[in-house]
């Protein structure tokens, strides 16, 4: 063992690395179920980013109308456009409605309906019947439903007294010679201190990777820590093409405002004062998914229809619902509009762009929240000990593009499933095997070098380099032209990793070696999806290629399997989707041509 690092060690029966919904909910069910588990997060719970999903958690309550799990099993098909895989998405629809009502036991202080059930309200792509009309299946809490969530799963953790090792920032992962994983190393943030966490289970929820670009709505923490420790393990990412725009980020700001602003009534326009939407999507207007609306805005600025001093954005009208509706059921958003925009959202329109948001792709998973480690005979093998949920895994309930309040039902639904699995596949107290000297050693030798780096760039510059990169080469709309040069140009921010310089020496509260570790785990991902994206010769969902400008089921309805070694070249596979459900009386949807 490297004797400049004294390294403590724990034994749990699961180690959570990451506290946002999808690790708390987890470690919640996990510590219920008897099982000693840590939750090692490298912020404080309650500022994981699930605080600031705002809209709703998708379940077919049917609170309102009528609705049903195979009308959202549907939907999430059709919004994924045919890239997510049947049996997940039917396991993830099924569920959203127990899941959901255990999070109104467990207290999430829901808004209601008169009649004192939770509320409910149309979001993008939620249809009954197929498309016949718009449904009401987000439920919500008026605009803050992560932040209720996330406190509500917290303090139900406390209450099982989970064990939380706070701000520790996860190394890497410790695999073994068989190829499982048995824990993680991390560094105490505050003390400097060194932990190895020794698990039969680790489970990566880690969330997304939305800090690789430029202007997003992700927290500045959003850098994809699990993605990138599954890569340099030897594991692929999957779909990592599908990044999602948000419809209405502030302009230039970035902040999220919540699709249940559309929801509840608001519309957008452009310059010419059109509500445009009902050209490209007459049926769903302002509430087709989100792809659809990104790209819609994209083309009415591209065709000099923006609004502002530079044509480049779009408005967002909100003042017709009254001031009252506004206070109750999005005062969240009507706060941000004041201080990022300066807008008064009762009187005038708030300027938005599309924004990135969210990543589809992530660490293979079934839909136990198991990690896949697919080989040319078996693209299901499963990687033992390790289990990936949330925004971090691809599993894949989202394929090509998600929708709006799936995310927070993700979370919720697959971290209690990972729970369930772990509670039928590991006995309490089982014994843990002697701790791996070389995985430790091979994670340490990493950190040192980081540690020590001396070079001449900043990583700071480095950082909004790769940015800047992702922004202008893998944005809304890309072409084989765009999508190389934003390849070819990655590779000197590859080169530049070896440059970088952290001059703080210190273990304690070393913001610098922080963000160094963190920018390296950045750019593997921006890699990961810039050569995945440049390979997918087709359009779907979120990947709208200019010279492809069709949806090729012959060639392409399948996974992207992607790994990286850390040199010039990816490797590349693919997966099959799965056409498939979870018994023979829930039919498979096949492929449709996808309208709004
Ligand atoms: O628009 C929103 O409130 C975001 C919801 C989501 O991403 O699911």
């Amino acid at each position: 063992m490297n004797a400049a690092y004294p390294i403590t060690d724990h034994y749990h029966d699961v180690v959570v690395v990451g506290a946002g919904g999808a690790g708390l909910r987890a470690t919640l069910g996990m510590t219920a179920a008897g099982l000693k588990t840590a939750c090692v997060t490298k912020v404080y719970p309650t500022r994981s980013h699930t605080v600031a999903a705002q809209g709703g958690v998708a379940a077919a309550l049917g609170n309102v109308d009528e609705d049903t799990w195979e009308n959202h099993m549907y939907d999430t098909i059709k919004g994924s456009d045919w890239l997510g895989d049947q049996d997940a998405i039917e396991y993830m629809c099924r569920n959203a409605i127990p899941a959901v009502i255990e999070l109104e036991h467990m207290g999430v202080p829901f808004s209601r309906l008169d009649n004192g059930k939770i509320y409910q309200r149309p979001f993008g792509g939620h249809t009954i019947n197929q498309g016949e009309k718009m449904a009401r299946r987000a439920c919500a809490a008026a605009d803050s439903t992560g932040h209720a969530i996330l406190h509500t799963l917290y303090q139900q953790c406390l209450k099982h007294n989970a064990d939380f090792y706070v701000e520790y920032f996860a190394l890497d992962l410790l695999m073994d010679d068989d190829g499982a994983c048995r824990g993680l190393l991390a560094l105490c943030m505050e003390d400097g201190t060194l932990h190895r966490f020794n698990a039969h289970q680790t489970v990566i929820a880690t969330g997304g990777y939305g800090r690789v670009y430029f202007s997003c709505t992700s927290a500045h923490t959003c850098t994809g820590d699990g993605n990138a420790m599954a890569l340099r393990a030897g594991l692929p990412l999957q779909d990592m093409e599908f990044v999602q725009f948000h419809p209405t980020g502030i302009y230039g700001a970035g902040c999220l405002i919540t699709e249940g602003a559309r929801g509840e009534g608001g519309y957008l326009t452009n310059s010419a004062g059109e509500r445009f939407m009902e050209r490209y999507a007459p049926n769903a207007k302002d509430l087709a998914s989100r792809d659809v609306v990104s790209r819609s805005m994209t083309l009415e600025v591209n065709e000099g229809r923006g609004v502002g001093a530079e044509n480049d954005h779009i408005y967002l009208h909100l003042e017709h619902l009254g001031a009252e509706t506004l206070k109750k059921r999005l005062p969240g958003i009507s706060e941000t509009a004041r201080i990022f925009a300066g807008v008064d959202v009762t009187k005038e329109p708030i300027p938005v762009q599309p924004t990135v948001h969210y990543n589809m792709g992530g660490i293979p998973t079934n839909y136990h929240g198991e990690v896949l480690r697919p080989t040319a005979s078996n693209p299901d093998a499963v990687c033992p000990g390790l289990m990936a949920i949330g925004e971090a895994a691809c599993v894949s309930v989202h394929g090509a593009n998600r929708l709006g309040c799936n995310s927070l039902l993700d979370i919720v639904v697959f971290g209690r499933g990972a729970a369930h699995r772990a509670a039928a596949t590991i006995q309490p107290n089982m014994t843990h095997r002697k701790p791996l000297e070389s995985a430790t050693d091979k994670a340490l030798a990493r950190f040192d070098a980081t540690r020590h780096a001396k070079g001449g760039t900043k990583v700071g510059d480095l950082r909004l380099g790769m940015q800047k990169i992702m922004q202008r080469n893998c944005a809304v709309f890309r072409s084989t032209q765009i999508l190389q040069e934003g390849v070819d140009k990655m590779g000197g921010i590859i080169g530049g990793l070896s440059d970088i310089s952290v001059s703080d020496r210190s273990l304690i509260w070393n913001s610098d070696l922080i963000e160094a570790l963190e920018l390296e785990n950045l750019v593997s991902q921006a890699v990961v999806t810039l050569h995945s994206a440049n390979a997918r010769k087709e359009s779907r969902g979120a990947h709208s290629h200019e010279d492809f400008p069709e949806r090729d089921d012959q060639n392409w309805m399948k996974h992207t399997v992607c790994w990286w070694d850390g040199g010039a070249k990816t490797r590349l596979d693919y997966r099959p989707v799965h056409m498939y459900t979870l018994s023979n009386e829930t039919p498979v949807i096949p492929p449709q041509v996808r309208k709004y």
